[in-house]
């Protein structure tokens, strides 16, 4: 069975097939409008089931619009409309029907452990669209967006991540252990990644480097990245870790500091961020939006076995 659950579950052959497969199949429905599904329609008849305990804006519609691109369905349910968030029905049974009417799952939750559970019941591939640790989708189609934009393997660029470290810098660390990318990492020191991440990197990259300074981080970057300090359910005091971040908000002036560097985010924005950084011309980051339908799509047939 193949998910899709962490960035650090695949080898780089395998993550490079998925890129490679979502570029031919962007370039070929060039002239195709939203829902007018590729030629080939590898995904005729199947279904995708797509649950969201937290919100979401872009997951929710570049997964529809990545079925439906590929020939099939999706159906999005409600947490709160199935039996299983009430503790009326278990995890493996709510995976067992899913199983028997879904061709695929995908789930964003607020709780590592129902991955893990899911994954062990369920008979159709599972998709992470987002848990407390990581964001893989995310990160995967960001990558193909800085290709996209730069014409360079990431291999060769400085990658540059400023803020709090959270599920999506979780995936991003994981992508550079993967790509061989330099990512240097611009947070306070009260705001690390966890024990378990630190210790990821200091076996695997020596490409990691991370600064409590964010003009230190951000010098000689090729691409910034950044996301909320608040992510959602975030259990802080939430005026205070935004103080604690004031001096990392992107403003004109950092990102000077990289002259050509541009600027993605997978949003939602808070104050992280200024207003006029996030409507420059160093912004890419509706691109990378759309982007996240062309790698999802690829992600959707590497699970199902349909990648040639
Ligand atoms: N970037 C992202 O996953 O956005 P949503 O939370 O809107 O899905
Ligand atoms: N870090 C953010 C990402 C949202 C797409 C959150 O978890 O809320």
């Amino acid at each position: 069975m193949k998910h899709f659950i962490n960035i650090r579950d695949f080898s780089y052959n395998t993550l490079r097939i998925i890129l490679l497969d979502a570029k031919k199949r962007k370039l070929k429905r060039r002239n195709l409008k939203t829902l007018e599904p590729d030629k080939d329609q590898p995904l005729k008849g199947n279904l995708l089931i797509q649950m969201f305990e937290k919100s979401s804006l872009r997951t929710r519609l570049s997964f529809y619009l990545a079925i439906r691109q590929l020939g099939g369905s999706a159906l999005t349910l409600r947490p709160d409309e199935l039996h299983l968030s009430k503790g009326g029905e278990s995890i493996s049974d709510t995976a067992k029907i899913l199983s028997t009417y879904g061709d695929i799952f995908m789930l964003r939750t607020d709780n590592e452990k129902k991955l893990i559970n899911f994954k062990e019941h369920l008979s159709i591939p599972l998709i992470n669209g987002l848990s407390p640790k990581s964001h893989p989708a995310q990160i995967l189609s960001d990558i193909f967006t800085i290709e996209e934009i730069t014409n360079k393997n990431i291999s060769k660029l400085n990658i540059c991540w400023i803020g709090d470290s959270n599920n999506v810098l979780n995936s991003l660390i994981e992508a550079s252990i993967k790509f061989s990318f330099s990512l240097k990492i611009g947070c306070p020191k009260k705001y690390l990644p966890s024990l378990e991440v630190l210790e990821m990197i200091k076996k695997n990259s020596h490409r990691i480097k991370i600064f409590n300074n964010p003009k230190d981080a951000i010098k000689k970057a090729d691409v910034v990245l950044t996301d909320k300090v608040i992510s959602m359910n975030d259990k802080v005091n939430k005026k205070k870790k935004i103080k604690d971040f004031s001096a990392f908000k992107i403003n004109s002036k950092l990102m000077s500091l990289s002259k050509n560097a541009f600027l993605l985010h997978c949003l939602p924005r808070g104050n992280e961020i200024t207003d006029e950084v996030f409507y420059s011309a160093k912004s890419k980051v509706w691109q990378q939006a759309l982007n996240r339908v062309h790698v999802q799509k690829s992600i959707l047939l590497f699970c199902l076995n349909k990648l040639r």
